[in-house]
């Protein structure tokens, strides 16, 4: 199933509870959360304190994104707060299998994230151990950046490589630069979850770009 997951990080802070309904009732499937700590990106957002208040609003999924380091020893304190999906990066993880195996534990949802220069094979070992793979199709730190076109030719690939080791269950997820004008094509590539969040929140209409982009996925 296509799913829509708009990136809050584009939303209006100073009115969340508002943005989230309005995605919600436009036909979101999840909400992308991204966690930033300024080591592992040179940015600083949100931690689980305000996970734990947007839990207290929504009604569909969070779907959290850690790009931090040491992400180990956060999986607690981001599945207390109420993250449905925890997404790591194979880049902050030296220990990848532990942590995704500390993750399953709690009962929620194991995803690693590739940054645009990863290679595939970074997680080929670990497939049985992942619910979701997170392709960023921007080098991960802010909103609003270009769709990095090489991506196509990776999900490509990935889609192939999943097939190839009866793991075309995992979910997969693509990050960056996406929007109403190039997601047929993300999708054409083989992406099961589409973020979005300039693409989104950045428009005149976020309801009806939801709608539009939901009826071209099909
Ligand atoms: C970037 C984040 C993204 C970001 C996407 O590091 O992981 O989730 O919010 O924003 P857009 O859709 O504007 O590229
Ligand atoms: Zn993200």
């Amino acid at each position: 199933m296509k799913k829509i997951a708009p990136s809050l990080l584009s939303a209006d802070f100073s009115n969340l509870e508002r943005d989230i309904k309005m995605v919600e009732s436009a036909g979101a499937h999840l909400l992308h959360i991204d966690v930033m700590d300024r080591h592992f990106v040179p940015n600083i957002t949100m931690g689980p304190v305000v996970v734990k208040a947007i839990r207290k609003v929504a009604s569909i999924p969070l779907d959290v994104h850690l790009m931090i380091e040491n992400p180990g020893d956060y999986v607690d304190a981001f599945v207390d707060a109420g993250a449905d999906y925890v997404t790591i990066h194979v880049e902050a993880a030296p220990h990848l299998h532990r942590v995704l195996q500390k993750i399953r534990a709690r009962g929620v949802k194991t995803g690693v994230s590739l940054n645009p220069h990863t290679p595939l094979s970074s997680i080929e070992e670990v497939l049985d151990d992942l619910d979701l793979i997170l392709i960023m199709s921007v080098n991960p730190g802010f909103g609003g950046q270009g769709f990095i076109t090489n991506t196509l030719n990776k999900l490509r690939r990935l889609k192939k490589m999943l097939v190839a080791h009866n793991a075309d269950h995992i979910e997969v997820e693509v990050d960056g630069g996406i929007k109403l004008d190039n997601i047929k094509e993300v999708s054409d590539a083989g992406t099961d979850i589409f973020v979005s969040g300039s693409g989104i929140f950045g428009v005149k209409d976020p309801v009806n770009e939801i709608k539009e982009m939901l009826s071209i996925l099909g």
